[in-house]
């Protein structure tokens, strides 16, 4: 798992001990959706583990409307295989050259799934609607967050920085619905 979103989920999901699998590890993203992607995830550490563990795959992207919803599901690999964050960035303001208004509206997507050892799923979705600015601004967080400024802001999201993310991000509303129904299935034995 890409670390920042690591770190981030040992912060939204306090107890929950996880212990991420390197990226180069996974199986390749072929799935059409982000919960496609995140349960792939889940099914391979599922696997990969022990037999009494609980496994959790997650699957995020930005979608910008001017775009058609690109870059979507793939985010990561917006500007080639190997892009890091400031070169998919720098693709993503490229293609934006020029587009104004709602063409610059776009929302950041989490799928979070879990896979307890006899396989039962739980799920959790989470999305933050913002706008893409013209220039990288601020230090936290990663990926697209110099250039994306949620609604109601007038700070790009690593300007805002992590304690921020934490309360409000489509990650964190992904995982507060998960743990949701995690707790809610245990209650109910
Ligand atoms: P994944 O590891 O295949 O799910 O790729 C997710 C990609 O989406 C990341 O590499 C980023 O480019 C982008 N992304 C997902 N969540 C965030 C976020 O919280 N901030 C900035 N970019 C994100």
């Amino acid at each position: 798992m890409n670390p920042h979103k690591a770190r981030e989920l040992a912060v939204l999901l306090p107890g929950w001990e996880i212990e991420a699998i390197e990226a180069e590890e996974l199986p390749e993203e072929d799935g059409e959706t982000f919960y496609d992607n995140a349960l792939a995830k889940a099914r391979f550490g599922r696997l990969a583990g022990p037999p009494d563990a609980w496994a959790i795959g997650e699957d995020s992207g930005l979608e910008v409307e001017g775009l058609g919803g690109r870059p979507g599901i793939r985010s990561a690999r917006y500007a080639g295989g190997d892009a890091t964050d400031e070169e998919n960035v720098r693709k993503l303001l490229g293609e934006l050259a020029g587009v104004t208004g709602d063409g610059r509206r776009a929302r950041y997507v989490s799928e979070l799934v879990s896979l307890s050892p006899g396989l039962e799923e739980f799920r959790g979705t989470g999305t933050l609607a913002g706008r893409i600015v013209d220039e990288p601004r601020g230090s936290e967080g990663f990926g697209y967050d110099p250039v994306f400024v949620p609604d109601g802001e007038e700070r790009t999201v690593a300007e805002l920085g992590d304690a921020w993310k934490a309360e409000r991000s489509h990650r964190a509303i992904a995982a507060g619905e998960l743990r949701k129904s995690v707790c809610s299935a245990a209650e109910e034995r």
